[in-house]
Order: structure tokens, then C-alpha cells, then sequence
């Protein structure tokens, strides 16, 4: 039987309707896709291809990066003239470029026979140029390059056909000399130079590791604050350059980077299309998953509030009640699916402002949704010029106090209207409130919510 074949009686004509959600999500998105030498090496390494072309199949424009790592510290292993660091985070000495141009080329090629059994299409080019590192603290880096010049119009030509642009870490420099760099970071730069919305990490390790666990969402705030801080012994050794080349491309306009365990069978989709994924997300910016809700929100936004209602948490706001205060409400997305909602609910005292409906989808409970919700409600409240956001719960009166800094109040605190309506509605809720102080004025650098 041909492959062909083979497949047509693997997939069920009912299967092929769940994959129409996921064709527009990324559709000509560029990723760049990084790929540790220990994972091309792994006798799975055909699985992340087959992950790639189903990227490719959804019209996902795809970078591929590869490490040397493994295979030069095997290399090295057996060659006692050869110094250096195999990373590439050091010093490269001659013989360690020829070891490392040797291993290049091997890694480059199982690669390239493995796409090929796929189908896929790539090219090796000389789009990236690179230039020495010169002398770092005092140490001369000798064949240590770091990226000059990126030809995106060549890059974006191959992409446009199909192509998938395959780089090792050696790289020539303006006079065609070969010079070693280091893959994460080079990654990084191509991410940058592309505007690509993702920069994927596969390691052999589960995610990133802070203080040896992994974390599941980074907010490029907390991890750009460990590297400024110098706190990077926090993080595992082998994954401090991905974890500072990630921030620099999210500082740089990546939306998203990803670092994952390369070597889990179906670990690369899981991580993309999967909502609770694999490995460690890091996002750019905190609140940039909240958006006010629009109409076409309303049906995910009842669907997720009726659970809360079956729970008693929350009041039952019926479909049309939610149309028509859409403009009230804020959702928080992830992959175009809206997991998390709450509303602002202003009255005619413009001093205080309600922050009502604030509902998490149960499996992402504990990620700090909620509490991200809750802060955005404040920043928007604060904005609008009220000096109060307040919270009528019977269930989570301990979430607003602890996790949200809110305080117990009493009716008194909120505004007549709401004081009437709460009385009537039989439900007891607790007060909770919160003082705002007025918004500062962003520095120009800073990203906008
Ligand atoms: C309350 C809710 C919004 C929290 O969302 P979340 O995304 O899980 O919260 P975060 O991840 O930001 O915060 C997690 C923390 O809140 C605590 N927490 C969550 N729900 C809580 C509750 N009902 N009471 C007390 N603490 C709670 C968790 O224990 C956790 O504490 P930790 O950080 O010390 O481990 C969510 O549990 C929910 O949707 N509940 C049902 C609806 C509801 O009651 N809404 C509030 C009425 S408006």
C-alpha cells in the first residue's frame, strides 16, 4: 500500500473538520524555529518534522535554526587540540572551527534528508551575515562571530515560495571566512529581522527551569527583570542564553517565544494549538491577551459566565443582557479563544466603578488570569477618573483581598443604585474595595496595554 493510501484510511473525513479552526489562526505568520543539536540527534527528531509540515500545511512560514552543541562536545570529546566552549557562548579557537564546521555540515544534512522525506522544501543560504566578536573582557574570540547583516528580501522571497531557510551556526563574514556563532542568538536576530510572531526553542530540557522548575508563562517583564537584575544563576545554565536571547527578541517585537522539549512526540503542535501547551510561553507584555469584548464575543463570554452561575458565583446575565453592555465587558485570549472575562459597570457616582463577571476558564485557573483581569479593571477605572473599584462576590471575597490587594467594606461603599439592587437580590455578596491613585504618564518606550 502507498503512503498515500496508507494515510487516506489513517484519517477520518470527520477529523479533517477540526482542522478548519486552526487554518486562519497563523496563516502566513513567519515562526522561527530553533532546534538544539541534541534534539536532531534524537531517534524522534522525524516527529518535530512531521510538525512542521502540518505548520506548513496551515500556511505557517517556517525558519529553521539548528545547534551544534551535542555534536561538538562529542567531537571535542576525542580531540584535545580543540578549546573553547561548545555552545558557542565562548572563545572559538581553529581547530574547534573545524570541528564545529565538520558538525555543522552533519547536522545540516540529517536535517535536510528529513525534511526531504517529508516533502518539504529548504535551502541553506548565505543570507545572514556575520562579523567577528573581536575581544570580550579582555579574551579575543578569535572565530567567534555575531550577526552583521540579515538579507530579509532573500529570506522573505524563499518563505513567499515555500521555502523553508535553514541556518547552521557557521556563518561566512564579508570576506567569505567562516566564523561560529551562537544558534540562540541567532535566532533571535532572524526573529527580529522577520518580524516573526514566534521564536521556538526545542532543547532537552521541559521548559524554561527557574530554580529548577519549569515555568509555564513568563511574562517578559519578570524574566527580562532576573537578566537585568543578574539574578541568571535563578535560571538552569544551559538554557540562560535562550532565556536572554528570548527577551531580546520580545523586546524586539516578537510576539512570543516558546522553549520546549524538542524531543516529545507531537510536542512543537501541543505547544502552538494546545491550551495549556508543553513548555514555557514567554509574552511580551502583560495585558496585551485583554481586549474590550465585541459582539462576536458574546456567546463565550455566556458560555464561560453560566458556569460561574452554576457554581453561584456569578449573577446570570442572560445573552441579550450581554449584548447590549458589551462595551462593559473585556476578555482576556489565548490563540483566538477567549478563556477569561470580566466587566466595568459605571454609575452615576463616577467615583466608583464595579468590576463584576470575572470568570476564568477552570483550567487555567492559578495562572494569575484572574488577577491580570482584575489589574487591567483598575488600570482601565483608574483611567476613566474613579477613585474606587469595588467587587460585590459571595465565593471569592478571598481572591479580591488576597491576591488583589482589595479591602473589606460594607454596603456604605458602594454607590446608592447598586446599594438598592444588591439588598434586593437576596445573594448576601460580600464588599470588597479598592482605592486608585490616578495613572502616571507612560515613558514613550514603554508598550501600550
Ligand atoms: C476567582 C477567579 C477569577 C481567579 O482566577 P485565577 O486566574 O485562577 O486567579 P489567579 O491565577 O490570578 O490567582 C490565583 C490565586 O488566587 C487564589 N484564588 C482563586 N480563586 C479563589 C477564591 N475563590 N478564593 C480565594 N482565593 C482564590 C488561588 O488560590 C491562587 O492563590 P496563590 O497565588 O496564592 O496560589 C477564578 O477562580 C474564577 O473564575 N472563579 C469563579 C468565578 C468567580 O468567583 N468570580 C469572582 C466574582 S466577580
Amino acid at each position: 500500500m502507498s503512503n498515500c493510501a496508507r494515510a487516506e484510511h489513517l484519517i477520518k473525513p470527520a477529523d479533517l473538520r477540526g482542522i478548519l479552526r486552526y487554518v486562519p489562526m497563523f496563516r502566513e505568520h513567519i515562526f522561527v524555529i530553533a532546534v538544539d543539536g541534541s534534539v536532531v540527534e534524537h531517534e524522534d527528531f522525524a516527529n518535530v518534522v512531521t510538525d512542521i509540515a502540518v505548520l506548513r500545511s496551515l500556511n505557517i512560514r517556517v525558519v529553521l535554526v539548528h545547534g551544534i552543541g551535542k555534536q561538538l562536545r562529542d567531537a571535542m570529546a576525542g580531540n584535545r587540540g580543540a578549546q573553547g566552549d561548545f555552545y558557542g557562548e565562548g572563545a572559538t579557537d581553529a581547530p574547534m572551527l573545524a570541528l564545529a564546521r565538520a558538525s555543522a555540515g552533519a547536522v545540516a544534512q540529517t536535517i535536510i534528508e528529513s525534511l526531504s522525506h517529508s516533502g518539504l522544501k529548504t535551502a541553506l543560504t548565505n543570507a545572514v551575515r556575520v562579523t567577528e566578536t573581536g575581544v570580550i573582557h579582555g579574551v579575543d574570540q578569535m572565530f567567534t562571530g555575531k550577526v552583521d547583516k540579515i538579507d530579509t528580501g532573500l529570506l522573505k522571497h524563499l518563505l513567499d515560495q515555500g521555502v523553508i531557510p535553514l541556518f547552521t551556526p557557521i556563518l561566512c563574514n564579508r570576506e567569505g571566512r567562516s566564523l561560529r556563532v551562537n544558534s540562540d542568538a541567532l535566532a533571535a536576530e532572524i526573529a527580529i529581522a522577520l518580524g516573526a510572531s514566534k521564536l521556538i526553542y526545542l532543547t532537552s530540557f521541559p521548559g524554561l527551569l527557574i530554580n529548577g522548575a519549569v515555568v509555564v508563562n513568563m511574562p517578559l517583564a519578570k524574566l527580562s527583570a532576573i537578566i537585568r537584575e543578574r539574578k541568571t544563576n535563578l535560571i538552569e545554565e544551559r538554557l540562560r542564553s535562550k532565556a536572554v536571547c528570548a527577551v531580546r527578541a520580545l523586546e524586539n517585537g516578537t510576539t512570543r517565544a516558546h522553549i520546549l522539549d524538542g524531543r516529545v512526540g507531537g510536542g512543537l503542535l501541543t505547544e502552538i494549538f494546545d491550551k495549556v501547551g508543553l513548555g514555557t510561553m514567554i509574552h511580551a507584555n502583560d495585558y496585551e491577551q485583554i481586549r474590550p469584548a465585541r459582539k462576536k464575543d458574546v456567546q463565550a463570554i455566556h458560555a464561560l459566565t453560566k458556569q460561574g452561575v452554576r457554581r453561584e458565583s456569578l449573577v446570570l446575565r442572560s445573552r441579550a443582557h450581554i449584548e447590549q453592555h458589551i462595551d462593559e465587558y473585556f476578555v482576556y485570549e489565548i490563540d483566538e479563544s477567549v478563556i477569561g472575562c470580566a466587566c466595568l459597570r459605571r454609575y452615576a457616582d463616577r467615583h466608583a466603578v464595579e468590576v463584576g463577571s470575572v470568570y476564568v476558564q477552570s483550567f487555567y485557573s492559578g495562572r494569575g488570569v484572574g488577577r491580570m483581569l482584575v489589574e487591567y479593571a483598575e488600570l482601565k477605572a483608574a483611567e476613566s477618573g474613579a477613585s474606587k473599584l469595588f467587587a460585590l462576590t459571595t465565593q471569592s471575597g478571598a481572591f479580591f483581598r488576597d491576591v488583589c490587594g482589595f479591602a473589606n467594606g460594607t454596603l456604605e461603599d458602594v454607590p446608592a443604585q447598586r446599594r438598592a439592587e444588591a439588598r434586593d437580590n437576596g445573594r448576601n455578596a460580600r464588599v470588597l474595595f479598592k482605592k486608585l491613585t490616578p495613572p502616571r504618564k507612560k515613558p514613550s518606550r514603554e508598550r501600550s496595554a
